[in-house]
């Protein structure tokens, strides 16, 4: 569709401000920007425009306001503007203009209204990225779901995005792996369901070569081994992938998380020594105590830390694999960006070798995209009752499990199928909402009954205020006919059709700063409109316009909260 309403209103605002007697001191490239009202009581959107240039052209702001509102022409958009407190200017919406609005997101059945970027990139995402036989912690499920949400998000703004799984697939955890492998591996448990079965073995080596000192060297060698090419080893690494492939493809299944690529760690094992070569060609990195490292003499931050890129005995480590990423991710697979959707911890690693990206000359942008924790109920990290890392297919699990018996107290009458594929939804609908309503880098706490609650802002409140919409047309007894005429006889019409005109400014707003929660926000906000709405506004009672009028409203709602959900990877039900 067009531009959005604050944009429409920042047009008219700038062509006032050159009107006025002080446009000539107006600083060079000076904007004027429109956003949303904070309070609704004071107008629909509101400009501190006239604050900001009172300090420049040394003026009373309220007069300055004045004056730019004197030559404001809101023609059909909106009224004329109001001075409010210290200078604000605020914006108060023609009916006659949120009527059309409303019909326009009508004919956009698909993009409600959303334009796509201006300036379409490729973006290679890299999120989830979990460590093969090693525990798939709680960092992991928030990677996932973050990441799967701003890729949905961008590919949506018309983005070309890579999704790539970038697994640890040749880690140090192998040396363990095999020693178990050969020692205490059961096939039996292995062939059921491979992932706790490598993880037993993981973990019991991982315990027994704390007290052994003996074992630790076996595993080394057993690591030795493998990436000297023993065929051996090789083939049980390469079953150990495509074990651990299948069990984490089930849980991405489950939580219709896709990826275009899996290039783990190891697809990069024989880039990493002309790397190395390179950048020491390239007097980008030097020698240092019988290591390899890059230096960073300059940089304030990372003055004393320098990366080490190969370690004394020509092991290669996370950082060289990391810079032989972005090469092949710049080279081959074209991207202008690349997301990082990884935990705060790896903050470092991320500045070096960025900044050696930098170094090298490569433009693309690179964003680390960090998070936080999600902690117990006790405030301390998340853990099962013996103490162990959670494990996201446990907590997918449980999550449907209690959403299936919520389920059966509401709708006894529903079938067992029906029961069933509604708690998937809603079930695998909490756990991401609980993580995407906050802003990522909070350390959340992972409550099951306040994100499974009907009430609030969770999924199951979203997901049955669609439901309520739709429940409508059942009533009705057939779906939305569109050409009906739009007229506003309510405020609560007004409201909910200026909320759902935003859906326009909230989803390109989201990749700003990497924030889903800003759209989980809108989403809740949009809810409590519906639900005033609805209250306020009969339906099926009424007749002609009106009830053309709210059905409309009524559908769109619909709409915008169900490919909202959706770019926050969370399905719908028709019922529940
Ligand atoms: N496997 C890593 C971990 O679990 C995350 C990898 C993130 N991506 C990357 N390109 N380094 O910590």
């Amino acid at each position: 569709m067009s531009a959005t309403i604050a944009e429409l209103l920042a047009i008219r605002l700038n062509e006032a401000l050159a009107n006025t007697d002080f446009s000539s001191g107006l600083p060079e490239g000076f904007v004027a920007r429109v956003e949303q009202a904070q309070n609704r009581q004071f107008g629909d959107y509101q400009s501190n425009a006239a604050m900001v240039l009172a300090k420049q052209v040394k003026r009373n702001p309220r007069e300055v306001a004045a004056a730019i509102i004197e030559s404001f022409e809101g023609g059909e958009v909106s009224e004329k503007p109001e001075i409010a407190g210290p200078g604000f200017i605020n914006f108060r919406l023609q009916t006659g203009f949120l009527e059309g609005r409303l019909g326009g997101l009508l004919d956009d059945e698909e993009k409600l209204g959303v334009s796509p970027s201006g300036t379409p990139q490729t973006i290679v995402a890299d999120f989830s990225a979990p460590n093969v036989a090693k525990p798939m912690h709680v960092g992991h499920i928030r990677s996932t779901i973050i990441g799967d949400s701003l890729t949905r998000i961008a590919s949506f703004l018309g983005h070309h995005v890579i999704s790539d799984n970038h697994i640890g697939d040749w880690g140090t955890q192998f040396g363990m792996i095999l020693w178990g492998w050969k020692h205490l591996l059961n096939e039996d448990a292995l062939e059921a369901d491979p992932i706790p079965e490598l993880l037993r073995i993981y973990r019991e080596v991982n315990a027994k070569t704390k007290e052994d000192e003996a074992l630790r060297d076996e595993c080394k060698n057993e690591l030795v081994k493998l990436q000297g090419g023993d065929a051996g080893n090789l083939a049980i690494w390469e079953r150990c992938i495509a074990l651990s492939r299948i069990g984490l493809q089930k849980i991405y299944d489950r939580l219709d998380v896709k990826f275009d690529l899996w290039l783990g760690e190891s697809f990069y094992n024989d880039r990493l020594a002309p790397l190395v070569d390179s950048l020491l060609a390239a007097d980008i990195a030097e020698e240092s105590e019988g290591a390899i490292c890059v230096f960073f003499p300059n940089e304030k931050q990372l003055a004393d830390k320098p990366a080490l890129i190969r370690k004394s005995d020509g092991g290669f480590l996370y950082a060289t694999t990391d810079l032989a990423t972005i090469d092949y991710r710049i080279e081959e697979l074209k991207a202008d960006a690349v997301w990082y959707v990884v935990g705060a911890p790896q903050q470092l690693h991320f500045d070096q070798i960025f900044r050696i990206a930098k170094r090298r000359g490569q433009n693309a942008e690179l964003e680390f995209i960090p998070f936080g924790s999600i902690l117990g109920k006790d405030r301390k990290m998340l853990r099962t009752r013996s103490g162990d890392t959670v494990q996201l297919a446990d907590v997918l699990e449980e999550a449907v499990e209690r959403a299936l018996k919520i389920v059966e107290e509401k709708n006894p009458e529903f079938s067992p199928g029906e029961k069933k594929e509604i708690a998937e939804i809603i079930g695998i609908g909490s756990v991401k909402y609980a993580e995407l309503s906050q802003f990522r880098m909070t350390d959340y706490i992972f409550d099951w009954d306040t994100m499974l609650a009907l009430k609030g802002n969770t999924a199951p409140y979203l997901i049955n205020a669609y439901v309520r919409t739709r429940a409508i047309f059942r009533k009705l007894g057939s779906d939305f006919e569109p050409g009906g005429t739009i007229t506003f006889t309510a405020d609560a019409e007004k409201d909910l059709a200026l909320k759902l005109a935003q859906f326009a400014e909230i989803v390109p707003a989201v990749l700003s700063d990497f924030r889903p929660n800003t759209l989980a926000t809108y989403l809740y906000e949009l809810a409590t409109t519906y639900h005033r709405f609805w209250e306020a506004c009969p339906v099926l009672k009424e007749e002609g316009a009106v009830r053309e009028t709210r059905l409309a409203l009524c559908e769109v709602t619909g709409r915008v909260l169900r490919c909202g959900l959706g770019l926050l990877g969370i399905k719908t039900t028709e019922k529940m």
